[in-house]
């Protein structure tokens, strides 16, 4: 069976090619890089680059892929949580190949595209825990099995992804800050700034006094000094967000006895917090979980491997309308 997974739920235009369950034939991601000179996504300029590049980029997915849409069994789409003008693109683009060569076209949730990205190479031991970790989205999930999620905790300001880019933006590095971080930070000291632990007691996160604290100590700093520690304030808030999430990660382990943990979103492009959180899991005899580094930031494989799994089980919806906040369904 062949799936076509097409997401463009913010600033990547993505289709993606997928054989039954887990081979990949193409994934095309074209990241939009006109925002950067803005330093941060501007929604009605991203729909714009959607518009004018997504069916360039299906032509590729299928010219790797050696397939013709005729050779597509399904379609899968993003229709939420993203950008309402740049869902609408690729909705709209789906359900015309899904009239144009009769297919089913299915709605996918995009966060569930990021947790499903890691069970395409990976056998996960289940239940395990989900750390979803993105630019929109900071949630632990307990996960039972595919389509049985359970939100533990969720940051009640910031994502971790935006604290990167904030911080990113502090430092006067480029968007997206993550990877800009994780560069400057491998020559930096960690230990430089003492970051505290948010909302200790609760299971959700809190990302937007740490951005606070790292904000008023760089600008208090000379220019020279600033120039001499930038390194050191990135390793600092790298460890920060790393330690932040292994706490919460810590309580819900000892809550909820999960046989693995698996990270999801962008943020776990992150080579620092991966090694973070696989010498976590060893030191507890825990399995770890980690998508490959291209299936991290969002991409239309993921879309297309959660379009096949809820195909697979039934459990598919048709509902093609955007959906801004879609939440993942619960049980
Ligand atoms: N190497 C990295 N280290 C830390 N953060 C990273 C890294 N690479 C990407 N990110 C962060 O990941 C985020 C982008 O991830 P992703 O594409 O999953 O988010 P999104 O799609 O914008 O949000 P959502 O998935 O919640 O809708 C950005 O905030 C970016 O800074
Ligand atoms: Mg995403």
């Amino acid at each position: 069976m062949i799936t076509l997974g097409i997401e463009s739920s913010c600033d990547e235009t993505s289709c993606g090619i997928l054989e039954n369950s887990d081979r990949i034939l193409s994934n095309i991601v074209l990241t939009q890089e006109i925002h950067s000179q803005f330093g941060g996504v501007v929604p009605e300029i991203a729909s714009r680059e959607h518009n004018k590049f997504i069916y360039g980029i299906l032509e590729k997915a299928l010219n790797e892929a050696g397939c013709k849409m005729e050779d597509v069994d399904l379609i899968g789409v993003t229709t939420g949580p993203g950008l309402i003008g740049a869902l609408m693109v690729g909705i709209a683009f789906a359900k015309g190949l899904g009239l144009a060569y009769n297919k089913p076209v299915v709605a996918v949730n995009h966060i569930e595209g990021h947790i499903l990205a890691n069970f395409i190479e990976h056998d996960v031991k289940l239940p395990t825990l989900v750390m979803m970790v993105s630019g929109g989205h900071t949630e632990l999930i307990f996960m039972k099995n595919i389509g049985k999620y359970h939100v533990l905790g969720r940051t009640i300001d910031d994502a971790a992804g935006e604290a990167f880019d904030k911080v990113a933006r502090i430092l006067g590095l480029g968007y997206p800050g993550g990877p800009e971080i994780e560069k400057l930070a491998s020559e930096g000291d960690e230990n430089y700034l003492k970051l505290p632990i948010a909302i200790k007691k609760e299971p959700d996160f809190s990302f937007s006094g740490i951005k606070t604290a790292v904000m008023y100590h760089f600008k208090g700093l000379s220019k020279e000094m600033q120039e001499k520690h930038r390194a050191d304030v990135a390793a600092s808030i790298q460890k920060a967000v790393a330690d932040n999430l292994l706490y919460k990660i810590e309580m819900a382990i000892k809550k909820n006895m999960p046989k693995s943990l698996i990270i999801s979103g962008g943020v776990a492009a992150n080579k620092y917090i991966r090694k973070r959180f696989e010498e976590f899991c060893r030191e507890r005899g825990i399995l770890f979980f980690a998508p490959p580094l291209t299936l991290c930031t969002d991409n239309g494989i993921m879309v297309a491997k959660a379009a096949f799994e809820n195909f697979k089980r039934k459990t598919e919806t048709y509902n093609l309308n955007p959906v801004p906040n879609l939440k993942l369904i619960e049980v």
